[in-house]
């Protein structure tokens, strides 16, 4: 039997999914199950490494039988996953405690600890990043801090994904795009730091040999494969996390090639061919699915999630298409109306939980249409800070931005966007996300391929584009205005932010 088949397997926040795709990169077939997270604290995101795994069978199982394909038929599969999340296990290889999510707030000040005891300079020139209450490295030392009790038993520290690949094949392995994204990470060397593990006092032995995502780190257990209906012996390769392996499944595999992701929140992926920094450290700098190949990375909260909370608070007896139709009139600039995105805090440029939305320059000429298409452009705007960082950080030339995720149904929204950012923008047909990447990675690791830009260049192909219009010019007055609102507001927002804690504190039930 042909072995032409190829697994991708994502275990996002929402749900843990398995795709299976032909070597043509058709999609044969996905499922997906549902996971819940945990917030038992304000600032708190967890979730239970079990409910993944339960997750990851099930969905194998269903897209398998789904399918109606013989598991013999998989090449090699591929692992991708949300990034940074802490899974401690112990000497027997199990979970200590719930894993600590990307999302998880609790640690400002291991954040200010790592910073001072590597000296917050030392730290971006070592990690390419500054330290985030995401990141992985501000999680151990949490649980160094807080729970003495459990990292005393710990022994392996994993990401999500990697916890899949230990139950899958008893390896522990981490691939280096989510390696970098614990930020304990030499990223020009493209492996852990012992600099930085020894300053922060966590044992180098925890953590797991890391691999280029197409490299194979092990094979199906036949344990394994009595639980997923997989065969014994099946290669995993290293796979990447979520935004390297999106960036992959889009073809953005080398310099120039943007990925600009529109979903709740708004990703700009720029490969780069060395480990460049941005040397304050405001955009992430991560090694990227294939080796000898880096990325710059600006993450805006709430892109598509504005809009969505837009059309839920104000219009939600519309439909998106019809909330978007009604702005298409409004001109460029919404008649001197800004809105800022932050409605959920912000990451980059301005890394503030407390940054917040608003719009600027209401007048009673404006009406909800104007309001539409303030929030489109104000998420234009913000992602152009990204561009705009990427491109002082050293990037050199655009060809191409690549648009995927919900945002990139609205022509509109496309148009503004190229209109702000000054670039074509083109769709390509892979909207399977992450998982596909990882997928397109297996191949390459089972060697259907000889690379992965030979495998992007056969699964991927451009299916629309949207050039920037004259409305170009008029962006250029309006950014810059922008641009000026959030140092301006900065304070305002951290001052709001601390009476509204304080007032729901105040209004909170008792006893
Ligand atoms: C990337 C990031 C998110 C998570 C969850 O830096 O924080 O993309 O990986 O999806």
């Amino acid at each position: 039997m042909s072995q032409s088949l190829l697994l991708g397997v994502d275990v996002s926040t929402t749900g843990a999914k398995a795709l299976l795709i032909d070597q043509d990169g058709r999609v044969i077939n996905s499922a997906t199950t549902p996971l819940s997270l945990q917030t038992p604290h304000p600032l708190w995101s967890e979730q239970d490494p079990h409910e993944w795994w339960q997750g990851i069978r099930t969905s194998i199982r269903t897209a398998l039988s789904n399918a109606d394909v013989s598991a013999e038929m998989i090449a090699g599969i591929g692992l991708t996953g949300q990034m940074h999340g802490l899974v401690l296990l112990d000497e027997n290889g199990e979970v200590l405690r719930p894993a600590i999510l990307w999302n998880d707030q609790r640690t400002g000040s291991q954040c200010d600890q790592i910073r001072s005891k590597i000296g917050a300079e030392r730290l971006i020139q070592i990690t390419g990043n500054d330290a985030l209450t995401g990141f992985t490295a501000p999680k151990i030392l949490w649980v160094q801090e807080n729970e003495p009790e459990i990292y005393a038993q710990a022994r392996h520290v994993l990401l999500p994904k990697d916890y899949i690949r230990y139950k899958l094949t008893g390896e522990f392995a981490m691939d280096r795009a989510g390696g970098s994204g614990t930020i304990l990470f030499d990223l020009k060397h493209r492996n852990w730091s012992e600099e930085i593990l020894s300053a922060l006092d966590i044992p180098a032995e925890w953590l797991p040999p890391t691999y280029e995502g197409p490299q194979i780190t092990g094979q199906i257990s036949s344990q394994a494969a009595s639980e997923t209906g997989l065969i014994p012996g099946t290669p995993v390769v290293g796979g990447a996390g979520d935004q390297a392996a999106q960036a992959v499944g889009v073809g953005a595999v080398e310099p120039g090639i943007i990925a600009l992701t529109l979903g709740t929140s708004g990703v700009v992926f720029a490969p780069t061919e060395s480990a460049l920094i941005e040397p304050e450290g405001r955009l992430h700098a991560f090694c990227h699915a294939l080796p000898e190949c880096w990325h710059f990375m600006g993450v805006m909260l709430s892109a598509a999630g504005s809009l969505q909370w837009h059309r839920d608070t104000i219009a939600p007896e519309l439909s998106f298409d019809q909330l978007v139709g009604e702005a298409a009139d409004v001109p460029p600039g919404s008649e001197g109306l800004l809105f800022l995105p932050y409605l959920t805090g912000e990451r980059t440029p301005h890394p503030d939980p407390f940054a917040r939305g608003a719009w600027i320059g209401l007048t009673v000429r404006h009406h909800r249409e104007h309001l539409t298409r303030a929030v489109l452009e104000g998420v234009a705007y913000g992602l152009k800070d990204s561009f705009t960082l990427i491109q002082e950080a050293g990037l050199g030339a655009i060809d191409q931005v690549r648009i995927s995720g919900g945002g990139a149904k609205s022509q509109l929204w496309k148009q503004i966007l190229a209109d702000v950012l000054g670039v074509e923008l083109v769709t390509v047909n892979t909207t399977e996300g992450a998982a596909f990447g990882a997928a397109l990675l297996a191949g390459v690791g089972a060697g259907l391929y000889p690379d992965v830009d030979q495998a992007a260049e056969r699964m991927i192909q451009i299916t629309g584009s949207t050039a920037p219009s004259s409305a170009t010019n008029d962006y250029q007055d309006f950014y810059p205005r922008y641009q000026e609102l959030y140092p301006a507001l900065a304070d305002q927002f951290a001052d709001l932010a601390k009476i509204s804690s304080e007032s729901q504190a105040e209004s909170a039930p008792h006893g």
